[in-house]
């Protein structure tokens, strides 16, 4: 349907209470990402969250089918999906019987050029405290936390600020947090404290094919002086390396040889996966 003719109802869920999910999806020309892994976590929230409907697998064949029908197949392109308990007149608890949930998902071209210079110089970062509720490990539309530090990391010109609770460096406000400290790959272990991101399960993979050490560790804000390298994990931003946080330099203050080989790395992936796509390239 064309954006402008969907009809989503003022009593939905998802508008009135967040009572909602989403996911983002990074298409490469060929390639959707890990779409299993995506439709695994739709699955986990709606577990927790109770949604009569837990089944999203039929959502990859249609993001492949919307992606060609917007003629983005040989793009790079971002699919998003949103899931709502669905509509029914406003009242806190789950209404009875429950209502069939809402199903939005939209594709469109993403242009990696901002992204693409940021993987390259890096970017600033803040720290913000982290006032998110206790369940982030479910991937709710309630972003009001995560879009007030967005906005106050581009007030101070950074392109990322890092969640802070109880003086462990969580995760960005979209992405994942993952320090180098003794040539260690240091990142949270998963807990309700994070989401359990896509890309931070492949770049740790990659870690472990590269013989590059890994540590699932809080990162304490009195170890950050102890960081060679800082960077962020995640969809649209893949490995983006930190180069200041909260104005002061990290390491040597530019991209780290960490950071440069995960990247390297990372690319190398995506091509591979693409190589065995019978008919690529397109
Ligand atoms: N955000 N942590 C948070 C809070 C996120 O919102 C995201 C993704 C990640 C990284 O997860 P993944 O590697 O699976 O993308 C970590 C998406 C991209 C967004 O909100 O646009």
């Amino acid at each position: 349907m064309k954006k402008e003719e969907i009809c989503i109802s003022p009593d939905d869920r998802g508008f009135l209470f967040s009572d909602s999910l989403y996911e983002v999806i990074r298409y490469y020309p060929g390639l959707l990402f890990r779409p299993e892994a995506h439709i695994r976590r739709l699955h986990h929230g709606a577990a927790h969250l109770n949604l009569s409907c837990r089944d999203f697998s039929h959502l990859i064949p249609a993001a492949r089918d919307l992606i060609r029908k917007n003629h983005l197949a040989d793009q790079d392109a971002l699919v998003y999906i949103q899931v709502t308990r669905g509509t029914a007149p406003r009242n806190h608890p789950f209404p009875d019987p429950a209502p069939k949930p809402t199903v939005y998902m939209s594709v469109s071209r993403f242009d990696t050029t901002v992204k693409d210079r940021q993987r390259k110089t890096g970017i600033h970062a803040i720290t913000v405290p982290d006032i998110r509720w206790a369940r982030c490990d479910i991937k709710t539309t309630g972003l009001t936390a995560n879009v007030l530090a967005s906005q106050q990391a581009a007030e101070n010109k950074a392109g990322e600020a890092v969640f802070v609770r109880d003086g462990v460096l969580m995760e960005g406000t979209h992405a994942n947090f993952m320090a180098v400290i003794d040539n260690t790959v240091t990142t949270a272990p998963l807990s309700n404290y994070i989401l359990g991101g896509i890309t931070r399960e492949t770049v740790l993979d990659l870690c472990r094919e590269h013989n590059i050490p890994t540590s699932l560790e809080p990162v304490h804000q009195s170890r950050i002086h102890l960081a060679s390298e800082l960077m962020i994990t995640g969809t649209t931003t893949e490995i983006t390396p930190i180069v200041t946080l909260n104005t002061k330099p990290v390491g040597t203050g530019t991209p780290g040889s960490v950071a440069k080989a995960l990247q390297a790395a990372f690319c190398a992936k995506i091509q591979q996966m693409q190589n065995s796509i019978p008919g690529f390239p397109l």
